[in-house]
């Protein structure tokens, strides 16, 4: 494989640990992709003739056709996708084929596939997530002015609309787009004809090459184009951040199914039965991707470590940068996909949500506003005697609504029977017109924005 050099070969423990086909037969695709750009450029650049490179190009062909009706031999002595492509290649069409390789290194090679899986896979979780968002944005239209308790601390803090929760995931997924898309602007540089990490002395057209593989120039630095692996490390960072975000609402999901909340339901779909208790209904897919998070941290910090202290240009500890990479884009995938099934499946409970949106004194917040408004009190004061009268409320086994004008104008004498018109959870809902605010009118017109901005 290695030419005259060798005449042993490998032991089998350094085979074992050298070969890469095992997982790296993953990028036969972008490797063929990558050999035609290549050829033609050897062809136009008069490295190659017309004959031969028509030879290769025919080679290449079937290659790639054995690959896709699953008749190719995936050898592990040929240690990675490049040398078993080349080498059949070579049985195909004869010594011609190995002009292919002329002003070219694995190094620029697999830099080169890798970077065009990457891309396809950010292009790929891009409309996975544009999906969950519409998946959002429909729950939200739904149900754009039902209340629910909006929390901090998990405590009933102020109600909000389901539609409005709703939203909130939008804005995460679409920041998690914008940090995609930021990373393929940076990745979509041709690592190709770096060669092995010097240039070649032939004379080739680098820009040739990076245009036909949709790369917007060529790696300006051919040490860097081989030694870099940033792309793969901005993907999976954005991977993680976007899978912390899917793991959030996965974990609303098992709050809001279980019995205590009841705040939505899901069906068969999406939970499953316990082999034990014939009762139960488990939130299986949303523990999973709540779980999966550590996959995507997982496989950041490994391909960090590599990475780390690595001194110029290629090192064989590059090939590990693959596994992780593609596990991690393969469990992001599946929790974007099990996230947006769970969102368009679940049902909300409109009484429970309402119920519990009443609970521990959740208008007290426009009680103080309506003190600042009215009586024109400091709004410090106006939480002083606010709390007063929650504590008061509370000794009489009362919610706030309830609690008679005489019990209210003891701690405040201001207060009059208007007060009680800003103490009902739609009143509150409704007043919270600010931008960006859980006011349905607001609920209604953000939905439509998303779609603009997003969809
Ligand atoms: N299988 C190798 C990898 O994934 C390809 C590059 C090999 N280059 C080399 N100089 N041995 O990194």
């Amino acid at each position: 494989m290695w030419g005259g050099r060798f005449s042993g070969g490998p032991s089998d423990i350094m085979a074992a640990i050298n070969a890469s086909i095992g997982f790296d037969r993953r990028l036969h695709a972008q490797d063929i992709r990558g050999s035609h750009a290549h050829l033609d450029m050897l062809e136009a650049a008069g490295i190659v003739s017309a004959t031969d490179a028509a030879a290769i190009r025919g080679g290449l062909d079937r290659v790639g056709q054995e690959i896709a009706a699953g008749r190719f031999v995936f050898k592990p002595e040929l240690e990675d996708i490049h040398m078993n492509i080349e080498a059949r290649l070579a049985e195909l069409v004869g010594p011609v084929a190995g002009r292919l390789h002329t002003a070219r290194s694995r190094n620029d090679q697999v830099a080169t596939d890798f970077r065009l899986w990457v891309r396809e896979e950010i292009d790929a979780v891009d409309a996975a997530l544009a999906d969950a968002q519409a998946a959002f944005i429909e729950k939200t239209e739904a149900w754009p002015d039902l209340p629910m308790p909006g929390f901090t601390h998990l405590q009933n803090g102020q109600p909000v609309t389901f539609g409005h929760h709703m939203l909130a995931y939008v804005e995460m997924l679409g920041r998690d787009r914008g940090r995609f898309a930021d990373a393929r602007r940076r990745l979509n540089e041709s690592p190709l004809g770096a060669a092995a990490l010097a240039g070649t002395p032939f004379p080739i057209e680098r820009e040739m090459t990076a245009a036909a593989l949709g790369f917007d120039r060529p790696a300006a630095n051919s040490m860097d184009a081989v030694s870099d692996r940033d792309f793969a490390l901005e993907f999976l960072a954005a991977g993680a951040i976007t899978a912390l975000h899917l793991s959030r609402f996965a974990e609303e999901v098992v709050l809001w199914t279980s019995a205590q909340f009841r705040f939505v339901s899901l069906s068969d779909a999406f939970t499953t039965g316990s082999s034990i208790m014939p009762q139960k209904r488990n939130p299986d897919a949303a523990e999973l991707v709540r779980a999966k998070p550590g996959r995507l941290l997982g496989a950041f910090t490994a391909l960090a470590t590599v990475l780390k202290g690595l001194p110029l240009t290629y090192g064989k500890d590059m090939q590990e940068d693959k596994e992780p990479t593609f596990e991690a884009a393969d469990s992001l995938m599946l929790a974007i996909a099990a996230a947006a099934g769970m969102v368009r499946d679940m049902e909300p409970d409109p009484g429970r949500l309402r119920a519990a949106a009443e609970v521990g004194h959740p208008t007290a917040t426009d009680l103080a506003d309506w003190l600042v408004r009215r009586l024109g009190m400091p709004f410090r004061e106006a939480h002083r005697v606010t709390g007063e009268l929650v504590a008061e409320a509370d000794r009489r086994g009362l919610a706030l609504p309830q609690l008679p004008l005489d019990a209210m104008q003891a701690v405040e004498a201001g207060i009059d029977e208007s007060v009680y018109d800003v103490l009902s959870i739609e009143r509150s809902i409704a007043a919270r017109t600010s931008y960006g605010g859980t006011a349905p009118e607001n609920v209604r017109r953000a939905a439509a924005a998303a779609r603009e901005r997003f969809l």
